[in-house]
């Protein structure tokens, strides 16, 4: 009987060495369990961003972060919450190092809510926990972000992005009060909270 040639994958290889065979099917499993582990995690991110509403900002507005106090939207008469002839809120605040421009947002409950913000120097974060709202503020730009809330209280409000040595100080909340009671307050007073 003939010898079988020297490359054949019969010949008993050396100690140590894993035939073929068997490093094709642990790594045809591993890639079974890395596609497994993306499907899920995509699977997570898709069921998380539609039951919690989350969506990316839409708009791109620009604006000159060093002329916001000058004029426009955002000069300091026009900050905090207003009412729009629908009914709805527009709150516009300015991040800035290291606090949010007014302190704390006023806002009615059941109540659609738009925030505006931007910054007036490094990029700073605005995050609602348990709510759809979580953008950056980045100077030059406008964000905006659409939520309403259902039960008064108090949304804390930190920024999320770190913008410098105060940044773990950068927290303040948003006020959310009865439609009957925020419609009782001025103008004025609906603009910011009291301070507390
Ligand atoms: Cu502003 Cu961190």
């Amino acid at each position: 009987m003939a010898e079988p040639p020297s490359n054949s994958p019969r010949r008993p290889l050396p100690d140590g060495i894993v035939p073929e065979e068997v490093v094709a099917r642990t790594e045809g499993r591993w890639v079974m369990i890395m596609a497994t582990m993306l499907v899920v995690m995509m699977a997570v991110i898709v069921v998380t961003g539609v039951a919690g509403a989350l969506h990316p900002a839409s708009n791109v507005e620009v604006i000159q972060p060093q002329t916001l106090h000058l004029g426009g939207e955002f000069v300091e008469s026009n900050l905090g919450t207003a009412i729009e002839p629908d009914g709805s809120a527009t709150v516009r605040l300015i991040a800035i190092q290291y606090d949010f421009v007014p302190h704390c947002a006023l806002v009615p409950a059941n109540t659609p809510v738009k925030f505006r913000l931007t910054s007036a120097d490094v990029v700073h974060g605005f995050l609602l926990p348990d709510t759809n709202v979580n953008t950056m503020v980045v100077p030059g730009f406008v964000a905006e972000v659409r939520t309403s809330f259902a039960e008064p209280g108090d949304y804390v409000m930190p920024c999320h992005e770190f913008c410098g040595l105060g940044h773990h100080a950068m927290w303040t909340r948003v006020s959310v009060v009865p439609n009957d009671q925020f419609a009782a307050k001025g103008p004025l007073e609906r603009t910011r909270c009291a301070k507390q």
